[in-house]
């Protein structure tokens, strides 16, 4: 069923558990990540990105993520993942989005403040719930791509004036998370994410979730995060499987053949992330 990601959310926080946002980019990914939601009676973010939804179409993935929102047993909320701008959140809306980032990450604190403010006015009229960014996550998501020397971690006291100055219902919070696949074994700073979560009353937010080893995303959801996003290891399941497979299978051509594996293998990512994130079996 299509809900919106604050009864997502609100619930994850009183529970103590965190809920996926799984990125799609086509109908493949979409099947894996329903399969696995309805596997785990699991509820789930499915996230598209302005650069998503320029590859697929503005008309045409939304149609199909919010038909198979509707026909799914488990809540889904479908989420703008860091979008650039009032205009492509108006476009989200518009598709009928239910969960909305404006990532306003990149400007001055002032900045930040009134472009979220006024997507805030924008979606609440219409009963859609924000996510917003401080602190700059590292790493390369689609268009944003930001270096480890402006990758700057998020601070305990300007995300509670941050929450309080523009009023959206979600945090992003930076605490050594980056997007794409880590150099190193990532260290987040649990610390910092306690002092957050103690400043701090809304649900928080992992970005670039992909490689953080099992324990530490145990102990982040321990300590309070309640959305976690996963975009990189499911491109990864899809692009290596099916290199495997067409590397076994040369002279096989039929796309539906090919894939069958491919969204085997992302379904299985999914299943697992549900388990580590506490939200098998919470519908
Ligand atoms: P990963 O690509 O590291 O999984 O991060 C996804 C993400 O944070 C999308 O916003």
């Amino acid at each position: 069923m299509l809900v919106t990601s604050k009864e997502l959310l609100l619930d994850a926080q009183k529970q103590r558990y965190a809920v996926g946002a799984f990125n799609t980019n086509n109908l493949e990914i979409t099947h894996a990540i329903f399969r696995a939601a309805e596997a785990k009676q699991s509820p789930i973010l499915v996230q598209l990105s302005a650069g998503a939804l320029k590859y697929a179409g503005v008309e045409y993935l939304p149609m199909i993520v919010e038909k198979a929102a509707r026909l799914a047993s488990v809540p889904v909320a479908i989420h703008l993942d860091h979008g650039p701008s009032f205009e492509v959140v108006m476009t989200a809306l518009r598709a009928g989005f239910t969960s909305i980032m404006r990532d306003a990450s990149k400007l001055p604190y002032d900045e930040n403040v009134a472009e979220v403010r006024k997507v805030v006015e924008a979606c609440h009229a219409v009963g859609v719930p924000v996510e917003a960014e401080i602190g700059r996550i590292g790493g390369a998501e689609e268009h944003v791509v930001v270096s480890d020397r402006e990758a700057t971690m998020s601070d305990p006291d300007e995300c509670a004036r941050f929450v309080d100055d523009a009023g959206f219902d979600f945090l992003a919070v930076a605490i050594g998370n980056a997007h794409g696949f880590y150099k190193g074994e990532p260290q987040l700073d649990f610390g910092r994410l306690e002092a957050i979560r103690d400043r701090v009353s809304v649900p928080l937010v992992l970005h670039g979730a992909s490689g953080i080893p099992d324990a530490q995303i145990t102990r982040a959801v321990e300590t309070g995060i309640c959305k976690i996003n996963i975009d990189t290891e499911i491109r990864n399941a899809l692009i290596r499987t099916m290199q495997q497979f067409t590397r076994e299978n040369p002279d096989q051509i039929d796309p539906r053949k090919v894939f069958a594996p491919c969204i085997d293998a992302m379904q299985a990512v999914v299943e697992h992330k549900m388990d580590i994130f506490r939200s098998t079996g919470r519908v």
